[in-house]
């Protein structure tokens, strides 16, 4: 199909939404200029009305010919839930980017992803690119159980997959750098690590790829506002310098992350956003993803 990609008509319109998860939906946003300029690692600002919050999600896929970008986001806060309740036919008011450093795709050899909850999304593009470029992809899947588990078909159309929840419910009982170590012990530690997902487990993937030199990357996801570097909000610490997670990122070496500092910065505002979150949902009657 071919676009006019200057016209503003339907712009932002949701074309396709599907519920892929109890909190977890994705939408495919008419967006013509971010789709001719995508590329794996980019991410968008939406925001689901004028006023509304400014919320950060990766591109997950785009294609320049239906003017179409797609991206996966999670019911966490007041902001995700308000867009995951949007139907077919809706609108954003707003979709900036692509925004963000584009991942370097090169030929590493074997390219492990390792992602986590709504990471999954984020890495698969990666995985895509990589695949593409001539790696072979291994990932591992972790999720806290099954129902919060995604695109494990598109990932194993990839490569080969492996499946870790935190119950049990679904591949082998654990945490993802269980499966880590049993690849490293096996003989099979890849040529370079891919991780998205919690603060918290791409600490431990960094920790434990780090005995084995493999070089790892991880997608940091501070607080963003304005997504230019102007704001300063998503400062982060790699090698002990600032950077702007927005601009220089959001992929950095995660051997270099001070992520102890960035597990701290992104605590700063809960009490504020438990509260919001509680005030919408109490006039809401939708689904909500509370953690
Ligand atoms: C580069 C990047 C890519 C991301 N990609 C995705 C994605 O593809 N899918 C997805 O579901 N989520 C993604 N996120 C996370 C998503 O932006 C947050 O879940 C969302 O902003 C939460 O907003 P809320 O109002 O619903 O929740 P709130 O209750 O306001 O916040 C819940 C938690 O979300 C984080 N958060 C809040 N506001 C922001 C903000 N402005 N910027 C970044 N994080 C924030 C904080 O850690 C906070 O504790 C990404 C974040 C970044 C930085
Ligand atoms: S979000 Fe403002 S500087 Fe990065």
């Amino acid at each position: 199909m071919k676009h006019d990609i200057y016209s503003t008509e339907g712009l932002y319109k949701i074309v396709e939404k599907t519920d892929i998860s109890e909190t977890i939906s994705k939408h495919v946003i008419f967006a013509p200029l971010i789709a001719a300029k995508a590329k794996a690692g980019h991410f968008v600002i939406l925001r689901s009305r004028e006023g509304g919050e400014r919320i950060p999600v990766t591109l997950v896929d785009w294609s320049p010919e239906n003017g179409t970008v797609t991206v996966i986001i999670q019911s966490i806060g007041k902001s995700t839930t308000e867009m995951n309740a949007f139907k077919q036919g809706d609108s954003f008011s707003d979709v900036a980017g692509p925004l963000g450093t584009p991942v370097e795709i090169k030929k590493w050899g074997t390219v492990l992803g390792v992602g986590g909850g709504v990471g999954i999304a984020e890495l698969y593009p990666i995985a895509k690119a990589y695949k593409q470029a001539g790696n072979k992809i291994v990932s591992i899947l972790g999720a806290r159980n099954k129902g919060l588990l995604i695109l494990e078909r598109e990932m194993a159309e990839l490569g080969e997959i492996i499946v870790t929840t935190d119950d049990g419910s679904a591949g082998k009982k654990g945490l993802v750098t269980d499966a880590m170590n049993d690849l490293y012990a096996a003989g099979k530690g890849p040529d370079a690590i891919f991780t998205i997902g919690p603060i918290i487990m791409m600490k431990f993937v960094a920790q434990a790829s780090l005995p084995h030199r493999t070089p790892t990357f991880a997608s940091l996801n501070p607080v963003m506002l304005d997504g230019t570097g102007m704001c300063g909000g998503c400062r982060v610490e790699i090698g002990g310098k600032p950077k702007f997670a927005c601009v220089d990122g959001p992929m950095f070496d995660a051997h270099q992350t001070n992520f102890d500092l960035l597990l701290k910065r992104t605590a700063a505002y809960r009490g504020q956003e438990k509260d919001s979150l509680e005030r919408y949902a109490k006039g809401h009657q939708c689904r909500i993803g509370l953690h």
